[in-house]
């Protein structure tokens, strides 16, 4: 497969070592030096795209690759509340995205198992549930994608939870957490030095606690993930996220 690294930072280089070792070739990588690169004719020498920039670069750069028609993987988080107009355009242009929060293959186990726990916590009514992220400081966007998804997971199946509401602990908020309502789930971001990505679910009562926890220990979980996604949509169309490639069932 010809590949195009669009992003080539610390996730971007980590793709183009495991595409390499998988026999793939790197035929274009676009970083802030040479954006000027990004045109469709160099774009349509790829068979697939796959986007690790930053949350002000990710929608110029799906929009080339559908221009390009050239199918799209997206790890890059932060850029949710277009997600509907993307998904339409690409089913009307006839093109192929595929986009996750996060692709590591434990993040999406965790995605699946939080959502049945979240419904099985119904009938326990006396926990209340928070969930918690720490990433690295040069993290952009907070709470997480994966943080995000987590917590609409809870949203979508735990009745007394609304919606989620997010406090960044280094923005200074000593105290916010009590103004939380009781329908609405809290998401604690914080930002520690050298942290790849840790997110911890608590169900919480007077009489104990229940901690779901995920960490990572390296990227190289992501980049192995957003591989595999560009060659499962290789002769598909339409908008995909990772659960249509994971498939989870038991
Ligand atoms: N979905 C996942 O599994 C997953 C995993 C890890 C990171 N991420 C997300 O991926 C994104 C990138 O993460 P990272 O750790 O590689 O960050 P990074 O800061 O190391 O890399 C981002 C790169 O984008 C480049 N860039 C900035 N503007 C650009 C432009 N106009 N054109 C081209 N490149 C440009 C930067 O120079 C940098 O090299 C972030 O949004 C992060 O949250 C997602």
């Amino acid at each position: 497969m010809k590949i195009a690294i669009l992003g080539y930072g610390k996730m971007g280089k980590i793709i183009e070592k495991i595409a390499t070792d998988r026999k793939h070739e790197i035929v274009l990588k676009i970083d802030v030096t040479n954006q000027d690169e990004l045109t469709t004719e160099n774009l349509q020498k790829a068979d697939v795209a796959i986007e690790f920039s930053t949350p002000g670069t990710v929608l110029d750069h799906i929009d080339a690759c559908f221009k390009a028609k050239v199918p799209v993987i997206v790890g890059t988080t932060g850029w949710y509340g277009h997600l509907q107009r993307l998904k339409d355009e690409c089913e009307q242009n006839g093109t192929t995205m595929l986009y996750a929060s996060n692709f590591s293959v434990g993040v999406n186990i965790f995605f699946h198992i939080n959502k049945m726990l979240a419904k099985l916590m119904n009938n326990y009514p006396y926990y209340d549930v928070q969930v918690e992220e720490i990433h690295h400081t040069q993290k952009l966007d907070s709470p997480s994608g994966t943080a995000i998804t987590i917590a609409e997971g809870i949203v979508d199946e735990l009745d007394n939870k609304k919606e989620w509401v997010n406090i960044l602990s280094t923005d200074g908020t000593e105290g916010l957490a009590d103004t939380i309502k009781a329908d609405q789930l809290l998401i604690e971001s914080f930002r520690i030095e050298n942290v790849p990505g840790t997110h911890t679910v608590v169900y919480d009562s007077e009489v104990d606690s229940i901690e779901f926890k995920h960490t990572a220990h390296n990227r190289n979980g992501f980049a192995l993930g957003a591989v595999l996604a560009a060659e499962w949509v290789q002769g598909k169309k339409g908008f995909y996220s990772a659960k249509d490639m994971f498939n989870f069932s038991l």
